[in-house]
């Protein structure tokens, strides 16, 4: 492992000078978990280190994959090597990977004469004029809501899809949301997708998804930070809020602000932390509008899937290790999403592993997928869409197979979720 961290600094230290400079001497490297106590000792680490953590693992199933800096590699290897635990080099030079993306979805899309917004990465303005073109067109069926401003002023909005402009209650809500971190932009190709598939493109076999389930689809939770990722740092994660204890802090873990056993476990009290939850609950203005859709339709929405990348999971509540009353239901539900999901999987892609978030993975606290289920959400769910081998930057090229994929997971879980829609009412 030795000769290992040599040619880390050796790469590292050969800095290439162009975009994406802050990146230059990052690395990201793969961790072989054997089980549980590696798992917690990568926790432990996480914290300590404000580690950049991109791939969560799993236990013999799946490696977690971490970034260094300067100010993190040592300790990090250190830590690694003193408790035996393997790793080895997935990106030696950030930077130039991200260069590599940029440089091939510039090439992309000059060979491309046309493309679907849900084909490509598209800016804040594009999905907005999407969003409003697709309510002006269709008023019978979407309507566009305004949740309110962004911390910087954009407006975040939804898409309402019904065939009886919400009115008939018999029908349970499908909420889903996606891009609540700004580095995860295969997310909202799959909420526009969705949008796509329901209102422009319905299929005969998706008939019953639009006429016996309403729809509430947000694509951008956090636009400033997604602006954010595509004109300054590809990798920024959290909102763009100045914290109001120390400004030169920038930005809250969106998916930590949530009000559910808040700042409490897995989260960082360095306000300059990648996993820093905010000074209070729902102190960013855009979980605040998620908490407000819930609150609305609470009695109705029946299942949320709150959309990230990557990892190939599927998650559920409750952080701290325990479970919902109907964790037998939840699973059940998650876990044909999976499947579902799984029978058109690439072969370079993982299964998808589902089950309780702190079992699977390791305790967090604030997150999306917990308070939905804490107020009352019978399915709420963390989903992690595939990365394959190119992390954050997957290729444009595969695109449309994430979409398609995902969609077939969204439909199963849909009709699941309206089976058990019905004991809920007649309760
Ligand atoms: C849907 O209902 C809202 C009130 O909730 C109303 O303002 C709107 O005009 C209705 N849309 C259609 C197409 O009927
Ligand atoms: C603000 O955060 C930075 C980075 O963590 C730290 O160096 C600085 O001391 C902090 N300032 C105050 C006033 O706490």
């Amino acid at each position: 492992m030795e000769r290992l961290l040599v040619v880390l600094v050796a790469v590292v230290t050969l800095v290439a000078s162009g975009r994406h400079d802050e990146y230059a001497s990052n690395s990201v490297i793969g961790i072989k978990l054997r089980d549980r106590s590696d798992l917690k000792l990568l926790s432990t680490l996480e914290s300590d280190l404000d580690l950049d953590i991109w791939q969560d693992g799993m236990p013999g199933a799946r490696d977690a994959m971490v970034m260094t800096t300067p100010a993190t590699q040592y300790a990090l290897i250190d830590a690694l090597d003193n408790n035996g635990v393997e790793y080895y080099v997935v990106v030696q030079n950030v930077a130039k990977h991200l260069e590599e993306e940029e440089d091939h979805l510039f090439q992309w899309r000059s060979q491309r004469n046309s493309r679907m917004i849900f084909q490509d990465y598209p800016r804040y303005a594009e999905i907005e004029a999407y969003m409003e073109s697709i309510a002006n067109q269709y008023p019978n069926l979407a309507t566009l809501v305004t949740a309110g401003p962004s911390y910087e002023g954009r407006i975040i909005k939804y898409l309402k899809i019904s065939t009886t402009n919400f009115t008939d209650t018999s029908k349970p809500i499908y909420f889903m949301d996606a891009m609540i971190h700004a580095r995860e932009w295969v997310t909202t190709p799959v909420a526009l997708y969705s949008i796509y598939r329901l209102v422009e493109n319905l299929r005969t076999e998706d008939a019953d998804l639009r006429t016996d389930v309403d729809w509430i689809i947000l694509p951008v939770v956090n636009p400033d930070g997604y602006e954010y990722t595509h004109t300054n740092e590809r990798l920024w994660r959290k909102t763009r809020s100045i914290n109001p204890l120390n400004a030169t802090c920038i930005g809250v873990d969106a998916n930590r602000n949530f009000d559910a056993s808040f700042n409490t476990v897995g989260v960082s009290s360095n306000p300059c932390a990648i996993t820093y939850p905010g000074i209070t609950p729902f102190s960013e203005p855009e979980t605040g509008y998620i908490r407000d859709i819930m609150a609305e339709y609470l009695n109705r929405i029946q299942i949320y899937m709150n959309i990230h990348s990557y990892g190939n999971y599927v998650l559920f509540g409750f952080g701290d290790h325990s479970l919902p009353s109907n964790a037998v239901h939840v699973h059940h539900v998650g876990a044909a999403m999976g499947a579902a999901i799984d029978t058109m999987k690439l072969p370079q892609a993982g299964y998808y592993l589902v089950g309780n978030s702190a079992s699977v993975l390791y305790s967090t606290s604030g997150s999306a997928q917990d308070y939905g289920q804490l107020v009352g959400i019978p399915f709420s769910y963390t989903l992690e869409l595939p990365g394959y081998s190119y992390l954050f930057s997957v290729p444009p090229e595969y695109v449309d197979q994430i979409n398609e994929e995902t969609w077939r997971g969204i439909a199963v879980s849909a009709r699941l979720a309206k089976l058990y829609y019905g004991a809920r009412s007649s309760n």
